[in-house]
Order: structure tokens, then sequence, then C-alpha cells
């Protein structure tokens, strides 16, 4: 088990997993989404790798109804794990105790899930007065190119807020927060990192400030609390984050400014159908064990579309 970080330096992470899973209906039904197998590894504990691979070791999942397997996984499986000791399948045993070792995990309900932003205010009294992490679920950061590392160290040069931004094409604005940015001054040989001077929430190509899409990672101040509770329902009635967020970016200090590091890695969104088998095909190939049989069949199976 990791130690405790030191208290003032960041540590605390914030996942929200109260949403439904309409898109994935059946399978969702009494299932939570994120506990949907990418290969052989629930969507979930990537995002909770990621974090913990970064140095971030508390983790706050905020739940709500249906969602007891989240816990159970990160929990301890005793009944399980002396049956594979005592078979001495010792191979097994280490990957079902890796997600209970992986990290200090907290859980939070979100009775009435009124959004992204409601679901973050849920996380005050765990977050306290720190800045810490929001990881959203639906998109999952290939591990060969992570973002958080460059976004803490935007945040320690800077202070305030750090998100992480991709290009998206025009047409797929519409999908996502979109950011006004401008460059840095070059002074700072920051490649990547832009300053974000507005947010707007899911906004018709037309209307929207740039094609840099909000990916779901967001290194935010405390006092997004305070913007938060005063956040009204924006775009589809809920409380969005990225209005709060829209916030501090015209503020210098107080919880801003606010930047964006544009990720070009590989990330997949297992958000909705296509994007998650996508996902499970290009891991499942570049996994040592599966990638090279499933790669042979895949190739044979396309010849013959
Ligand atoms: C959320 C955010 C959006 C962001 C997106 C990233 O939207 O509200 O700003 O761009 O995540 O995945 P959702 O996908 O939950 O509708």
């Amino acid at each position: 088990m990791p130690k405790r970080g030191k208290i003032g330096s960041l540590r605390k992470v914030v996942i929200p997993a109260a949403g439904m899973g309409t898109r994935f209906l059946p399978a969702t039904k009494a299932m939570p989404k994120e506990m949907l197998p990418v290969v052989d590894k629930p969507a979930i504990q990537y995002v909770v790798e990621e974090a913990t691979a970064a140095g971030l070791h508390e983790i706050l999942m905020v739940t709500g109804r249906n969602k007891r397997a989240l816990e159970d996984h990160f929990d301890r499986a005793s009944e399980l794990e002396t049956l594979l000791e005592e078979k001495g399948n010792f191979a097994l045993l280490k990957t079902v105790r890796e997600s209970t070792e992986l990290a200090h995990m907290h859980y939070v309900r979100q009775a009435h899930p009124r959004g992204l932003g409601d679901a973050v205010l849920t996380a005050e009294t765990f977050v306290g007065d720190e800045s810490f992490v929001v990881l959203l679920g639906d998109d999952l950061v290939d591990e060969r190119d992570p973002i958080l590392p460059t976004m803490i160290k935007v945040h320690e040069q800077f202070g305030g807020c750090v998100l992480a931004l991709m290009k998206v094409t025009p047409e797929n604005i519409s999908h996502y927060g979109a950011a006004a940015i401008l460059p840095l001054d070059k002074s700072f040989g920051l490649e990547n990192v832009v300053r974000i001077t507005g947010l707007v929430e899911k906004p018709a190509p037309e209307d929207a400030p740039s094609n840099y899409a909000v990916l779901g990672r967001y290194l935010l101040t405390p006092e997004i609390f305070d913007v938060l509770r005063e956040t009204k329902p924006g775009r589809g009635n809920e409380v969005q984050l990225t209005d709060a967020i829209q916030e501090l970016t015209q503020r210098s200090e107080n919880g801003g400014p606010v930047h964006g590091v544009i990720f070009e890695g590989r990330r997949y969104d297992t958000g909705d159908k296509l994007g998650y088998l996508q996902a499970t095909v290009q891991l499942a190939v570049e996994r040592e064990d599966l990638g090279p049989k499933f790669s042979e069949w895949l190739r044979d199976f396309v010849k013959g579309l």
C-alpha cells in the first residue's frame, strides 16, 4: 500500500461514477458501466491506475444507486483469494489483489445526479483546501502517453487550474467542452501548453471558440467549489463543470488562471459503443499474451468483410 502523500502536495483524485450508463443498456441494467471490461480489466481500473502512476493515491469515487460492484472491485475478496492460494494459482491471485493495493479508495454517493459540476461539488469535504484532479471514466488515456505528469508540472509553474485539451474536427466539437486559447510566450519554452481564456460546454460548431476540446482530465483548485455552489444549471439543465471553470479562466489568482495541455497521445473513448469496441480491439492487439493470435484472426476476419 502506498504511503500517504505530503500535505500540500497534490494527492487527491475525484472520479465521478454516478452516471446511469444508458448508452450501454441492457448491459448496464444491473451493473455499473464503469465495470464493463476492456479486455479483462474493468474500464475504471485503467483510470485508477492512471492516477496512481502519477503518484496520486487518495481517490474518491462519486457513486450512486447500482454502483456497489465498484466498491467490491477495489476491496479484498477473501474467499476468492484463499481459494486461489490453496490452488497455488499465484498469478491470478496477484491480479485479483492488484486492484485492492492500488490506492486508498473513498466513496461518496450523489443522491440526485444533477450534472458533472454537482458530482464534483459532492467531493468538497474530501478535497478540503487542496488542489485536486478530476478524471472522467469515459476517457481512457493510454499508459504509454501519460498526461497527468505534464499537467502537474504546469500547475506547479503557474498555479491555478490545468485542463487536458485535444484537437477535434469542427463537426465533433459539439460533443465536448470547447476552449478559447492563447499561445504562451515562447520564453516559457513550453510546447503544447496554452492559456485558456474561455470555455463553452458543447457548442454548435459555428459557436465554438476553437477546435480544442476538453478531455476528461482536470487539475482544479479548491476555489472551484465556491464557484460551483453559485453555478446555475446550464446545458441539458445540468450543473456543468465547464461553466464553473469558465469563471476561473477570468481570474489571474484566487483559483485561476486556467492553462491547457494539448494532448496528442493515444486515448480511447469508452463512453460509447463504437469507442468501447475500438478500445477493446486496440488493447487486445497490443497484449503480449493475446495480441499475436488475436491479430492473426483479426487480419483474416477483416479480409472477409
Ligand atoms: C464531459 C464534459 C465535457 C468534456 C467531456 C470529455 O461531457 O462536460 O466538457 O469535454 O466530458 O469527455 P460528457 O462526455 O460527460 O457529456
